[in-house]
């Protein structure tokens, strides 16, 4: 509020008296020319070294936008370690004074000079004429915005995350656009922005490397596709289905419009906070969403209803994908002699390089039952004789790849000249039979297996007779050198299976370590889940760990299939998780069914709760959902039972670490279970753990938080934050309330405390809750007693177990002091140590 008044007298001064302009600090979303930026730490105005390594100097930075929504700016942003920035324009996390956070994620919407980082004391020249020049510490021209002489007088970071170049008449109050950061885009695709024909979208080479990478998404043949760079691209993703004009996806869509003789795609966030589309390094188009000072996954367009095997770089090259593990071609009757496996980025390579000078050593590996991402028929409606004939008779063709036809041996055929990852298909699941047919180079010292017989034309081998005669002379000598190398070959083949072996012994060991373990929930293939959850279609949740889906088994169960993000948890620790997670029972936690585990699946299945997450039923918002008062005071019963039993029952006690409406789903009957124990650690009376994944969620952070060094009783406290939002009806950190003082409710309950009318924060819409004063009035103080910044003399779970249950009374507390209007942002990394026990003096003893 005090920001926007702040902007409308800006604005108005400026009206009023261009010549002001100097002497305000704050206006700090525009510039005018003529200015010079340095991009060094003394001269620029924000200059932040963010937790993740990377630094920004920010020259613009508007900070008037609405909740949920990042501040912009632009500015250098880059890496100090390395010397090398970029002009980028950014979100970031701010306060309403400018201050750029720190502890956040950066994230970079657009960038001038993608393949040409500049130094340190780089200049950003904003020119008499109306130039956007950026010139390296050198002297040497980066680039330019080209826009000299054209009235330009403005630079503006505006409130949808553009840099624009304007023609601004302040007097006049009008202003128009010159140049617009969204014309050319980058990776990134914000929402209005539209990407037209003749545009693309290029991903970055990795997430440091600005540089475009090989995949882009452009329009061809009016629709949008995603490319593999090769030559000719290959297209691996096609973003509207045949004649769609657009594509839903759960927070948003895409459209296509058509406009004065172009094409075009515009992209439409459907929710409230700010998201984004990017084309990532791994070729995959991906919705973010920011949130807490950084951005999280919420979709993967497409990836869907397709699978992950159907991206080029999967498995690296020639490497096969099926389900997510990869493997290499292998040859008639497991010879696996053609193809060594690299690491999995890189792919297989060919034992004999593919070699146009000896063509009549060509030959094939057939791949039944395998395909390819990008399938361009070169020959319709042919035999499998001809279509391996037409690679062999050209050299550039790398493989054939088959497609039958349903009702007879007929079929197309594909002939690529290069091959990226290969995917392994299911002729029931994909309705297609597909063969592939690698082409290989047999080596002259590893003879032809007699099951392939060789293809090659009879000239072909004629002619190589015909060198060999020549160079007859030096036949020995060559052969002496081929033994040398066929020893070596040898070798180094025997070296490689010993490295086989030994993953594969560690990989036994685990699967051994798994059967002999007891009281572990059920193993799942992925197929079986694939088909639960009809390919996982539908979506019913998600966040930074990936995605939940619905699904029902073969008995009718209805279960909740999660699938992680595949780079998260090594197999070691996720069987640990499914250990753990998987012995503990009770009927406050979410059932941990089974999982699957493959190379590079992670999935848990859990019983499925119809009514979903509490935050869906207790807040005012939502009068149509909102729960009664009795049916409230037993879900904090639940929570509270579901928590002791975690902390202090089970054979593993466990602190669950990110306790909120969220994680805490209601079956049919409004029964409350905790689940997502996806944070989850032991309480180790002996040990301490250091926590680095992600930590706890914003608005339910206990302040010992900040220490980095935490004890299961931060669970307590954001079980006391639970309690308040249950009761108010809102949330603790809401930035809707209509006033700034009021967007963290614990301030709120400290006032209503000390004047002793605590009845005052509970929800009048809750039906029973005037009923109810007293017991109202006491769970409010429950809350207040574990929202103690102390966590000394914050209550165990149990105690507030028998205080619930009336077993048990609590001291009254008379210094609310605690109850302060910090909001606390989660470190990097904590460490987690056991609680001491409780001081029994804070009991007053059974009533
Ligand atoms: C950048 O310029 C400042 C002064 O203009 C100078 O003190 C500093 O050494 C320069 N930094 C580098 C890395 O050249
Ligand atoms: C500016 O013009 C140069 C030369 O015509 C061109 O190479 C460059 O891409 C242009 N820059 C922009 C931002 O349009
Ligand atoms: C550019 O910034 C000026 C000064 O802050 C502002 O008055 C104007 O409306 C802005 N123009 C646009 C297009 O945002
Ligand atoms: C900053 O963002 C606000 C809100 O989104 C917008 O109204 C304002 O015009 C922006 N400032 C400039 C200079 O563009
Ligand atoms: C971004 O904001 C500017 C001015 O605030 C507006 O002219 C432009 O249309 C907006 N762009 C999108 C994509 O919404
Ligand atoms: C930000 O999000 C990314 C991807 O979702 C994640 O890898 C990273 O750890 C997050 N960073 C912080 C500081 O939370
Ligand atoms: C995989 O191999 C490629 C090429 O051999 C190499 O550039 C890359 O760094 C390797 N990646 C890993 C994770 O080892
Ligand atoms: C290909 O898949 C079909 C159907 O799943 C199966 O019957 C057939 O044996 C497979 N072929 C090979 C060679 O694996
Ligand atoms: C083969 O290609 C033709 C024409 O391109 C197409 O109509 C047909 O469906 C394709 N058949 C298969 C099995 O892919
Ligand atoms: C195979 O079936 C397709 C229709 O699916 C037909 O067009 C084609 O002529 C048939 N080919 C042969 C050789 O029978
Ligand atoms: C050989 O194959 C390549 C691509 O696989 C194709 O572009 C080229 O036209 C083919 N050449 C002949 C003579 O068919
Ligand atoms: C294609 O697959 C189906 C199902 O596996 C099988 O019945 C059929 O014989 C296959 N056709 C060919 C040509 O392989």
């Amino acid at each position: 509020m005090a920001a926007m008044t702040c902007l409308v007298q800006l604005i108005l001064s400026l009206v009023n008296f261009p010549f002001f302009l100097h002497a305000v600090e704050t206006d700090y979303a525009s510039a005018e020319l003529p200015n010079t930026w340095r991009n060094n730490d003394f001269i620029s105005r924000g200059s932040v070294d963010f937790v993740d390594g990377s630094t920004i100097r920010s020259i613009l930075l508007n900070t008037s936008n609405p909740a949920n929504f990042p501040a912009f700016g632009c500015g250098f942003y880059g890496r100090k370690t390395t010397n090398s920035f970029y002009f980028a324009v950014f979100a970031v996390e701010a306060t309403s004074d400018s201050t750029i956070i720190e502890s956040g994620s950066p994230q970079i919407l657009w960038i001038a000079n993608r393949d040409n980082p500049v130094k340190d004391n780089a200049t950003l020249e904003f020119t008499g004429d109306g130039n956007l020049v950026l010139t390296d510490a050198d002297g040497m021209f980066i680039w330019s915005s080209n826009t000299s002489d054209r009235s330009v007088n403005y630079m503006n970071i505006t409130g949808n995350g553009t840099l624009m170049l304007v023609e601004f008449n302040g007097l006049e109050l009008f202003s128009t656009t010159v140049w617009s950061s969204l014309d050319y885009p980058i990776n990134t695709w914000l929402p209005g922005q539209t990407i037209e024909e003749g545009q693309r979208l290029i991903a970055s080479v990795s997430a440091s490397n600005w540089t475009p990478g090989q995949f882009f998404l452009s329009f061809a043949n009016d629709n949008l596709y995603a490319f593999i760079q090769s030559s000719p691209p290959q297209v691996y993703l096609q973003v509207f289905n045949e004649g769609a004009e657009s594509k839903q996806f759960r927070t948003g869509r895409l459209e296509l419009e058509y406009t004065r003789q172009t094409i075009a795609a515009r992209f439409t966030s459907e929710t409230e906070k700010f998201q984004f589309l990017r084309l990532d390094t791994d070729g995959h188009l991906r919705v973010y969403q920011w949130d807490r000072a950084n951005a999280s996954e919420v979709a993967d367009i497409l990836t869907d209803n397709r699978g992950i095997c159907a991206y080029p770089t999967v498995c690296g090259k020639y490497g096969i994908c099926s389900n997510g593990q990869c493997s290499c071609p292998v040859g008639n009757n497991g010879d696996t002699s053609y193809f060594q496996q690299l690491n999995s980025s890189a792919g297989c390579r060919q034992a004999t390089p593919l070699s146009c000078q000896s063509t009549h050593l060509h030959s094939f590996i057939e791949l039944p039952n395998v395909s390819y991402f990008s399938f361009v028929a070169a020959i319709s409606d042919t035999d499998i004789e001809s279509c391996k004939h037409a690679c062999l008779e050209n050299c550039s063709c790398k493989a054939a790849f088959f497609h039958y036809n349903s009702n007879n041996l007929s079929g197309n055929c594909s002939l690529p000249s290069q091959i990226f990852s290969l995917m392994s298909t299911s002729p029931v699941l994909d309705r297609y039979n597909s063969t592939s047919f690698i082409k290989v180079q047999r080596s002259t010292l590893v003879p032809a297996s007699p099951a392939s017989p060789s293809p090659s034309p009879p000239l072909a081998r004629k002619k190589s007779i015909r060198i060999e005669l020549i160079i007859g002379p030096l036949v020995a000598a060559l052969i002496f050198t081929f033994n040398l190398i066929g020893a070596s070959v040898h070798i180094l083949r025997k070296r490689g299976s010993i490295e086989e072996e030994g993953r594969r012994k560690t990989e036994d060991d685990w699967e051994k370590s798994l059967n002999l373990a007891t009281n572990l929930p059920t193993r799942f293939n992925y197929e079986d889940l694939r088909s639960a959850t009809e390919n996982f279609n539908k979506r019913i949740g998600g966040g930074g760990f990936g995605s939940v889906f619905e699904g029902t088994l073969g008995d009718g169960t209805k279960i909740a299939v999660k699938r992680l993000d595949r780079l998260g948890q090594g197999r070691k620790e996720f069987l640990a998780e499914v250990k753990t997670i998987g012995s503990i029972h009770h009927v406050n936690l979410v059932r941990l069914i089974g999982f699957c585990i493959g190379n590079s699946n992670r999935i848990l299945v859990y019983e499925h709760m119809n009514n979903g997450s509490l935050d869906k039923w207790i807040f005012h918002k939502n009068p149509a959902t909102t729960l009664k008062w009795e049916i409230r005071k037993n879900i904090i019963l639940d929570i509270a039972k579901g928590l002791a039993y975690l902390h202090e029952d089970c054979r593993m006690r466990i602190a669950h670490l990110d306790v909120k409406p969220e994680n805490i789903l209601l079956d049919g009957s409004f029964n409350a279970k905790l689940s997502d124990f996806g944070l989850a650690r032991p309480i180790d009376r002996s040990q301490s753990h250091v926590i680095t994944q992600m930590r706890g969620t914003r608005g339910y952070l206990a302040p010992e938080w900040l220490s980095r060094r935490i004890t299961e009783k931060v669970d307590v406290y954001s079980f006391g934050v639970v309690i308040l939002e249950i009761v108010c009806g809102r949330r603790n950190l809401d930035f809707s309330q209509p006033d700034e003082d009021d967007y963290l409710l614990l301030p709120v309950l400290k006032q209503k405390a000390e004047q002793n009318q605590l009845f005052d924060m509970a929800d009048n819409c809750i039906e029973g809750i005037q009923q109810n004063a007293e017991e109202v009035v006491k769970m409010i103080r429950i809350a207040i007693w574990c929202l103690q910044s102390d966590y000394n003399k914050r209550p165990s779970m149990s105690m507030v177990l028998k205080v619930l249950e009336g077993l048990l009374t609590m001291e009254p507390i008379s210094d609310y002091s605690f109850l302060t209007s910090t909001l606390v942002e989660a470190p990097a990394e904590v460490v987690m140590v056991p609680s001491s026990p409780q001081p029994a003096s804070i009991l007053s003893g059974p009533r």
